[in-house]
């Protein structure tokens, strides 16, 4: 039986259902401040991230607070016995602070100073803006600490972006020189004689040059690390008053942070999710989605919080597509499944006027009960409370596969060794996560340095770069009987982007593998590629598959041949290797291949590995299941990704938790349907 996880809030033990609301935009509308209580009871809502921007409510001029609106929101959320997760508000800075204060706004790339615009957009180095962040947040500490809506603390809103300001070069500045210990380091670490590059003063470094690429590497480290600093301090400022959990918003696989280090200063990871419906195949839209959730969930092993997503459509994609009916419960549940313990909105009420009017929410400008998406949301709202002994549910995943912001940068900002939009990284970690998923099997997306203990399989997708440490944990993974499969364009750099000498793949990964990749080439559509399976693999694999964007040319030297190109100057040499190393063994796919490969490969070797489906049955394809278990039992979720009702045959007892029935032995699913059911037995 597994522990079951603490509830988010403490001792408020329910799934979270809500989202973002604004009350500070409609304080001259008590009315439907009142209406908004009733129906957020019809909606099942028990959660709200409040006053994410709602600083010049919080502060209308220097100095003077007013928060007597925010006393009666959370007197009235507290009323209903909801829970608020209160936000920090540097996210979004009052008018009168820019003109104020000009040092809080950012310098662009170009040297110049934005203007009071947008949000998102504070300078994180400015003394001011420290000082008045680190002011209100003190005070809304202080006098919510001990408020009994309070579940939380929303650190600020999607931290992202650079200043150039002379503040935050000198901070980068000082950041390198702790890094390197000195500029001869540092010459030596970022190669800098290229181009006649050699520093001789900290002072001579600009993040905008990017022909050195460990320098552009290390401003991207450098944004994390400024970013965390500036994360600290305003956590520093709630903790003066409360010891809530606090979280940041994240999103996704966003290129310009690296999650992994604020998520160390997270209590607890929340994610904002906004995938584009309007795609042509559902099922790609779902497993994207669903590797972001299992990424959030690795993040600290424990359950998250999908913390906005629509509830219909969004004002900022290139297509305002709504959400066809299911797709929103499907997209709920789904998170539950991958080990969300709540799913949240971007938002509650749609205003009248500014730039999100017309962005999805959970109540239109007509305002009552009576919409499609209203109901929709209500009708989440019951399931989550059906599925309730779910929360706090494990999942237990005996694969990984590793994603890196670092190996990502490295690989992205390095010209070569293959095209840039060629490089694919994220789509390149997706596709090797799709056949796991689309086979029901738990998957853990964890960087290059995470501990490997437990895994029974572990695929590094193009991890171009190897941190110190990450080629012995993988020789000590293998040898104690770990599968890893490693792919082209993988174990070429070091932590400074450096290459390796001695052939690739670097750091002792040339004899763990047996290979060694001499050249890699890049083609197009008039240089096609294929691979061919040898007769009598290990694996049972047959058949030729098309390669697509590079292949290596490799040197099997002590691996086994599983595979071999058919065309081009490399015809005849090896494209898929093994090799054996004390109890485990690992392969290496010398090229990227398409999806009817890439599946072929990872089941035979899931099945070699012992790596099966969280499920005993066998799914119909295109059904997807999850599962979550703890004290009270084993959850399954199951989800219909297709637009065709499937039929399942059931071999188990289960009870339907939505139904509220025992099911039979053949359920029905009707398109893009979900289901979560209970094993009996437990
Ligand atoms: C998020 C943001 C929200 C809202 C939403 C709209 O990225 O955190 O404040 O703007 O997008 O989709």
């Amino acid at each position: 039986m597994m522990k079951t996880h603490a509830p988010i809030i403490p001792h408020f033990d329910a799934l979270l259902h809500g989202g973002d609301y604004n009350p500070d935009q409609w304080q001259h509308r008590p009315d439907i401040i009142q209406e908004d209580y009733r129906l957020q009871k019809l909606a099942g809502c028990n959660a709200f991230s409040v006053g994410i921007f709602a600083w010049t409510s919080y502060e209308p001029a220097d100095g003077q607070y007013e928060f007597d609106w925010l006393d009666r929101t959370l007197d009235g959320l507290a009323a209903q016995g909801s829970r608020v997760f209160l936000a920090t508000p540097s996210g979004g800075k009052p008018a009168w602070m820019s003109r104020k204060y000009p040092e809080i706004r950012r310098v662009a790339e170009n040297g110049l100073r934005d203007t009071h615009k947008r949000r998102h957009n504070h300078c994180q180095s400015s003394p001011v803006y420290r000082e008045k962040i680190a002011a209100i947040n003190e005070r809304l500490a202080e006098r919510y600490a001990h408020h009994r809506a309070l579940g939380g603390w929303h650190i600020s809103n999607e931290y992202s972006g650079s200043c150039y300001c002379d503040g935050c070069l000198g901070a980068f500045r000082r950041w390198l020189e702790e890094r390197y210990g000195s500029l001869d380091q540092l010459n030596r670490a970022w190669w800098t004689e290229f181009w006649s590059h050699r520093f001789t003063d900290f002072a001579e470094i600009d993040p905008r040059d990017e022909s050195i690429d460990c320098l552009a590497l290390d401003w991207k480290r450098f944004t994390t690390w400024i970013t965390c600093d500036f994360m600290q301090h305003e956590i520093a400022a709630v903790r003066q008053h409360s010891d809530l959990p606090v979280t940041t918003n994240l999103m996704g696989y966003f290129d310009g942070l690296d999650y992994y280090r604020l998520a160390e200063l997270c209590d607890f990871i929340s994610d904002d999710n906004y995938p584009e419906w309007n795609g042509p195949d559902k099922a790609h839209i779902i497993q994207s989605v669903a590797m972001t959730h299992d990424q959030h969930r690795s993040m600290k092993q424990k359950p998250f919080v999908l913390i906005e997503s629509t509830p219909s459509n969004t004002n900022w994609q290139s297509c305002m597509h709504h959400k066809r009916p299911g797709i929103h419960r499907l997209q709920m549940l789904q998170a539950i499944g991958h080990g969300a313990d709540g799913a949240m909105y971007f938002q509650w009420r749609k205003g009248q006027g500014g730039f999100e009017k017309f962005h999805g929410a959970v109540v239109d400008h007509e305002g009552s009960e009576n919409s499609r998406v209203f109901r929709e949301v209500a009708e989440v709202g019951a399931s989550l409370k059906q599925i309730a002994a779910a929360r706090g549910g494990h999942v237990d995943a005996p694969a990984a596969i590793i994603y890196d912001w670092d190996a990502r940068w490295g690989f992205e900002l390095s010209a070569g060794p293959i095209s840039g939009p060629k490089k694919q990284y994220v789509a390149t970690c997706q596709a090797f996560h799709r056949p796991l998923w689309a086979g029901s099997v738990p998957v853990d997306v964890i960087e290059s340095t995470a501990c490997f203990d437990g895994y029974r399989l572990i695929i590094a997708p193009q991890l171009f770069m190897l941190k110190p440490g990450v080629a012995d944990a993988m020789k000590r993974f293998v040898k104690a009987g770990g599968t890893l499969l490693m792919t082209t364009l993988s174990g070429i750099v070091n932590e400074n982007n450096s290459c390796f000498l001695g052939g690739w793949p670097g750091d002792g990964l040339r004899e763990l593998f047996g290979v060694w990749v001499e050249e890699t080439d890049e083609f197009n559509d008039h240089h096609p590629v294929s691979m061919t399976f040898a007769a009598g693999n290990r694996l049972g694999l047959t058949g030729d598959f098309a390669m697509n964007a590079n292949i290596d040319c490799v040197h099997a030297e002590s691996a086994e041949v599983l595979a071999t190109f058919k065309d081009g100057f490399y015809a005849g040499q090896p494209s898929f290797t093994v090799k054996e190393s004390g109890k485990g063994r690992a392969y290496y796919l010398a090229g990227r291949c398409g999806e009817d490969a890439l599946t072929a490969i990872v089941e035979s070797i899931c099945r070699e590995a012992g790596v099966a489906s969280c499920i005993p049955e066998k799914l119909p394809p295109g059904v997807v299941a999850q599962l979550r278990e703890n004290e009270s039992g084993r959850f399954y979720f199951l989800q219909n990704t297709t637009e065709q009702a499937q039929e399942l045959q059931l071999a188990h007892a289960y009870v339907d938790l939505i139904a509220g029935d025992a099911t039979g032995s053949v359920v029905q699913m009707p398109p893009m349907g979900s289901l979560v059911l209970k094993a009996k037995s437990d």
